[in-house]
């Protein structure tokens, strides 16, 4: 079991589904952790529940200043920072290329990758001044085998997996730079794939009622899975692994199963 004593993790998008289940899990195991949100009710909400050691940071993370406010209060609650979890991100609502809207386009961009670029730009000198650290980025399995209709978000998590590898060469020796590819986890972000709340009723009751619909190991991924893939990313045991895009996917990436 990994221990996170001493240690200061900062998780984007922690107000919900992966964010909130990765801070409660690296608070268990002992870690200090930054809940940083633009949903500031969510992160004080979760803050509460998890006890002294969590700090709620109001940010959002496509903008310079609240993301430099957000590791300065890290590091001035907290006395540094070790790892950060580049995790609040947004999809497109399904649509046709012709019928995305390009105010659609800049903001999963802005969101998915220009916020991973921000809070990694600000949260590097803190890292270097705790000696080192680790940088965790959620991709997804869409950027691996993309699926119709949701070109614009594949493409923001391609970027996710290319910025990482190449944030690897850069930053090591001293921090290492990972991201997870997560199946579909039924999680609030799935109200922005499908915004029209008949599709997305539909939707969730395909995903449980048949779970293994497009995955090998019949199972619907867990924002647990995630979390504890996290947790061992961020951990001494994965001390050798820099560069990598980890699918939690059930196999649904490793080939056509059909
Ligand atoms: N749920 C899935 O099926 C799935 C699959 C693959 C990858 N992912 C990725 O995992 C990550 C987390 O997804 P989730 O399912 O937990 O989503 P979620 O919608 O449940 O949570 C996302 C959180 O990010 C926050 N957020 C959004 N924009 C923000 C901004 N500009 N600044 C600060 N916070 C912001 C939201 O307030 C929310 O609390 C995302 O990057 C998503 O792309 C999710």
């Amino acid at each position: 079991m990994q221990n996170f004593q001493g240690k200061v993790i900062l998780i984007t998008g922690a107000a919900g589904g992966i964010g909130a289940t990765t801070a409660k899990l690296f608070a268990e195991r002992g870690g200090k952790v930054v809940l940083a949100d633009r949903d500031e009710a969510g992160a004080q909400r979760l803050a509460h529940e998890i006890g002294k050691n969590a700090l709620p940071v109001a940010v959002d993370v496509t903008d310079a200043a609240s993301v430099e406010a957000m590791v300065r209060a890290a590091e001035e609650e907290f006395g540094g920072l070790d790892v950060l979890v580049n995790n609040a991100g947004i999809s497109n609502p399904k649509a046709k290329i012709e019928e995305t809207l390009e105010a659609n386009f800049d903001r999963v961009f802005d969101i998915n990758i220009k916020g991973i670029y921000l809070c990694t730009r600000y949260a590097v000198p803190a890292l270097r001044r705790r000696g080192g650290g680790v940088i965790l980025n959620s991709a997804s399995v869409a950027a691996l085998v993309p699926r119709k209709h949701s070109a614009i978000y594949a493409a923001s998590k391609g970027a996710v997996v290319t910025f990482t590898r190449a944030l690897s060469l850069e930053l090591a020796p001293t921090i290492r730079v990972n991201c997870v590819c997560p199946g579909t986890i039924d999680t609030d972000f799935m109200a922005t794939v499908f915004p029209d709340g008949d599709d997305l009723a539909s939707f969730r009751d395909r995903l449980h009622s048949s779970p293994g619909h497009g995955v090998p190991m019949e199972r619907l991924i867990q924002t647990s899975d995630v979390a504890e893939a996290f947790a061992f990313l961020a951990s001494d045991a994965a001390s050798s692994i820099s560069g990598i895009a980890l699918p939690i996917d059930g196999a649904r990436s490793a080939g056509d199963a059909s």
